[in-house]
């Protein structure tokens, strides 16, 4: 009894423990396997598939998602996703990890292999059987185009993507472009700056040399087979989806306006060039004003850099974003204008309280210097005329007296200037 009790707390812990390992190497698979192109997980990741960031409250088992992840549109009819497991083994770990996804534990129920559902029971072992061979995991392409090709096409009440698929039309690159987007080629691959980039950018994969017809076909048909160790999956295309998407992907192109820049452009982008000087050298005064200038220099060099950036794709003859970069440029030299003007009216802020400080002292000194000097005049005055009466009571100006006394003109004199309006104050200032 009591070692059975044991013997299952040890089983719990190691199943818990490999259940936590699957997690971790599911998510590893998730990465290394681009599902994040079609995928969002918290917020990362394409959109062409649902969200996986609740996939634990979806309610799908651990089968349903092996099985699905073996044969996608087998599961569910339609599906355009592509099959991306090579072994029964991945699939368990990526079943591990999706049903981890917005979970608070993962509950160790799905760990009991339940039967696989009636549904498509004929078909899976078939599926399974062959993938799951582990014998040559460097070489897997065969068996899943093996499977791609003998997976009968999807049930009638699927939705319909057929229409596009019909045989016997002309290539089209048009009908090739609305394919790039269904199958969710853009999950994993830009055109001009549209998508994904799990893939290498497209925006000109019609000059890709050795990238011809044959080349895409091959590729498109088993990824790995072309490009060994691709995590590009292996579509379900049919002949005729082939042929479309072969036709846009050899269209893509270098177009006319990739070579050189518009005239409306040539114009803004010398017209930036002068404003970057122009903004250089108010840099340096405002430097030379104190403003530590190290953010506006930083800014400016990025600018510059972008700048170069375009000098380099017209000298090459490549101007494919050049336009992005020359408007990246421009933002950085109106916010650079910015704040140099912020910087100049705080200078002017800051003179202009020197002068109001500076005019209210002058004018302080000269209404005082004023007032002193009425004052001393008033009394000038005031005594002149007390000497003055002094005078004319004795009636005889007494010879020690007249020797401190001025002369009788001055008092008057002095008293006209008092009256006067004051001295304009030059002097002083
Ligand atoms: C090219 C786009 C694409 C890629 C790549 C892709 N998926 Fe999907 N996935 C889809 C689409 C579309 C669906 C919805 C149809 C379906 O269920 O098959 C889907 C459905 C799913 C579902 C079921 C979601 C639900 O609850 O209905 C899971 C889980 C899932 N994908 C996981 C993965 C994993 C893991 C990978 C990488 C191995 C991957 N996907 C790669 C497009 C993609
Ligand atoms: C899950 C991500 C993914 C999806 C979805 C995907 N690709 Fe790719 N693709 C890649 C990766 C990774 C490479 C680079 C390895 C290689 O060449 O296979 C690549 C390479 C390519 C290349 C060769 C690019 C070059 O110049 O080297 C072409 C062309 C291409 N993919 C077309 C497509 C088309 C068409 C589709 C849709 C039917 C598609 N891809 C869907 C990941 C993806």
């Amino acid at each position: 009894m009591r070692r059975a009790a044991i013997g299952a707390a040890l089983l719990l812990v190691v199943s818990a423990t490999s259940a936590h390992a699957s997690v971790e190497a599911g998510e590893t698979l998730f990465k290394a396997r681009g599902c994040g192109g079609c995928h969002k997980v918290n917020g990362q990741g394409g959109a062409i598939g649902p969200d996986l960031s609740n996939e634990a409250a979806k309610g799908h088992d651990r089968e349903w998602h092996i099985k699905h992840f073996l044969d996608p549109s087998g599961v569910t009819p339609g599906s355009m996703m592509p099959r991306m497991v090579k072994t029964r083994e991945e699939a368990g770990d990526l079943a591990d990890y999706v049903m981890s996804l917005g979970a608070t534990e993962t509950a160790p129920a799905p760990e009991a292999p339940a039967p696989a559902p009636e549904e498509k029971t004929e078909a899976a072992p078939a599926r399974e059987a062959a993938p799951a061979g582990e014998a040559a995991p460097a070489a897997p392409p065969a068996p899943p185009k093996a499977v791609v090709e003998a997976a009968p096409p999807p049930p009638a009440a699927a939705p319909a993507p057929a229409p596009v698929s019909e045989p016997s039309a002309e290539p089209s690159a048009e009908r090739g472009q609305a394919l790039f987007r269904k199958k969710g080629c853009t999950g994993c691959h830009s055109i001009r700056g549209q998508g994904g980039s799990i893939g290498p950018d497209l925006t000109f994969e019609g000059e890709v040399a050795g990238h011809d017809a044959d080349w895409q076909r091959r590729h498109l048909a088993d990824p790995r087979a072309v490009t060994p160790g691709s995590t590009m999956p292996p579509f379900r295309l049919s002949e005729a989806e082939t042929a479309d998407l072969i036709a846009f992907l050899t269209g893509l192109k270098h177009r006319p306006e990739d070579r050189a820049l518009s005239a409306e452009a040539k114009e803004r982008f010398t017209a930036l060039g002068e404003r970057l000087e122009a903004l250089k050298a108010r840099v340096a005064r405002a430097h030379a004003k104190g403003r530590n200038v190290d953010d506006l220099n930083v800014e400016l060099s990025a600018a510059r850099t972008r700048v170069t950036t375009v000098d380099e794709m017209i000298r090459t003859g490549n101007v494919v974003g050049a336009e992005d970069e020359i408007k990246a440029a421009e933002g950085i030299a109106q916010k650079l204008t910015e704040q140099l003007q912020a910087f100049d009216a705080q200078l002017r802020d800051r003179v202009s309280m020197a002068g109001i400080v500076v005019a209210g002292l002058l004018f302080g000194s000269f209404v005082i210097t004023r007032k002193v000097r009425l004052l001393v005049r008033e009394w000038d005055a005031a005594e002149g005329e007390r000497e003055a009466r002094r005078a004319r009571g004795r009636k005889g100006p007494a010879p020690s007296e007249a020797k401190q006394t001025p002369p009788p003109e001055v008092p008057e004199a002095t008293k006209e200037t008092s009256e006067a309006p004051p001295e304009p104050p030059e002097e002083d200032a």
